[in-house]
């Protein structure tokens, strides 16, 4: 049992210490299913979350609703440049459309709980996000989290419902691997761990 234990423990590490983000020019369908889905938003409930406090939530933006993202992609952009190109409008139309998996991440921030300030909720949110991504990983699947200006577009905002005191903080992007990313060179825990 305990061999079993340190095996397990041992795959597990490489997966974690292998996961990458994929951008969406290197994914395709299909992206997890629903049932992936609702295990990897289980892993991220379990993510550590001073008072349970639970500081966000997610949209899955379904296929048949990114031709609204992509309007408001463009609408956006639209306020934001005074014009746009119909190449530009191309351009977020395919954005919208890009990947086979889109989950919203919104904070839910509490802002009553004098004993979590928010850069503890922050992390608390970023931690629920790596459960998201990992799994993702370990489950065969390249994953990213993007931002960019559209998260600040009210078009945007208004179509995920983020009322003015949450953040759209990115696009939660999943889908099947169809090139690998380009080789990278993480720093070394010495860059960052300090032994005193
Ligand atoms: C909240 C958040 C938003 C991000 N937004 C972008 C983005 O808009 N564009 C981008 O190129 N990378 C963005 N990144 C970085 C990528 O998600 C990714 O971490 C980066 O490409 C490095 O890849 P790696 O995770 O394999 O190290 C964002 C990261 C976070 C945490």
């Amino acid at each position: 049992m305990v061999t079993n234990l340190a095996q397990y423990s041992a795959s597990f590490m490489e997966t974690v210490l292998s996961r990458r983000s994929v951008m969406p020019k290197r994914l395709c369908a299909p992206g997890p299913s629903n049932k992936e889905i609702q295990v990897m938003v289980d892993a991220a409930l379990t993510a550590p979350d001073h008072n349970q406090l639970t500081p966000w939530r997610l949209v899955l933006v379904s296929e048949e609703k990114r031709d609204h993202l992509a309007r408001a992609f463009i609408h956006g952009k639209i306020r934001r440049w005074g014009e746009v190109s119909e190449d530009e409008k191309t351009i977020e139309l395919d954005k919208a459309h890009a990947v086979p998996v889109m989950l919203a991440l919104i904070s839910d921030f509490k802002f009553d709980e004098p004993e979590v300030p928010l850069e503890e909720q922050y992390i608390a949110i970023g931690a629920a996000v790596q459960n998201i991504l990992l799994c993702a990983h370990a489950s065969g699947y390249g994953a990213i989290i993007l931002s960019g200006n559209r998260v600040h577009d009210r078009e945007v905002r208004d179509f995920l419902s983020v009322p003015d005191d949450q953040h759209l903080l990115g696009f939660v992007c999943m889908g099947s691997i169809k090139e690998r990313p380009k080789d990278v060179t993480r720093r070394q825990h010495t860059d960052v761990l300090r032994i005193l």
